[in-house]
């Protein structure tokens, strides 16, 4: 049987597979955002991004890969922009490409030595997230950031050290303009 992957998001694949749906609502994204008083002012079902994927073989599997579409809405918490949890590979050695499709952001990564640097996204971009590498969108833009992924079946999330350290420079919205501090 031929897998074909979701070209954008259908909902299933050609062959008729079903993709996986998960939403991000601001109540998921505790103790990400810089401001906390700004956060608990905010709307905690305000749905900050979806994410479509398809998992051809079971979460876990040594040899598949995963295949994502994020769409990830304008708004800001604070002065930070709306942006992924963000997190390692349980398999720490797992690398990932991101791909943009849609909008404007930046993709935030950082080494085990909490070194933190970014690339800018926009449509037609593309980035290799190195293995022991921390990855994080955040929206830069006016509009939704829609950017595919691919990554191995058996990398699995590390959410966990994130939500305890952070990354070591936050992306901040400086008069409307994105800067790392
Ligand atoms: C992955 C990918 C990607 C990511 C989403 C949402 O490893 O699965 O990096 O699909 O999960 O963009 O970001 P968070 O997983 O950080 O919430
Ligand atoms: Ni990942």
């Amino acid at each position: 049987m031929i897998h074909q992957p979701p070209v954008h998001f259908l909902g299933k694949t050609l062959t008729g597979q079903p993709v996986q749906k998960q939403v991000r609502k601001l109540k998921d994204l505790d103790n990400i955002f810089l401001d906390q008083a700004a956060f608990s002012a905010a709307d905690m079902n305000r749905v900050v991004y979806e994410v479509f994927s398809y998992l051809p073989v079971d979460e876990g599997t040594e040899g598949g890969l995963f295949f994502g579409m994020t769409h990830l809405y304008p708004g800001t918490v604070g002065q930070e922009f709306y942006m992924t949890k963000g997190h390692f590979h349980t398999i720490e050695n797992r690398a990932e490409y991101y791909w943009c499709v849609e909008g404007e952001g930046m993709l935030l990564m950082m080494d085990k030595h909490r070194n933190t640097w970014a690339e800018q996204m926009q449509p037609g971009s593309l980035h290799y997230i190195d293995g022991y590498t921390a990855h994080r969108v955040a929206n830069t833009g006016g509009g939704i950031l829609s950017f595919g992924a691919c990554w191995p079946s058996d990398a699995g999330h590390d959410y966990a050290t994130i939500v305890k350290n952070g990354f070591s420079r936050r992306l901040l919205s400086v008069e409307g303009k994105p800067a790392l501090v």
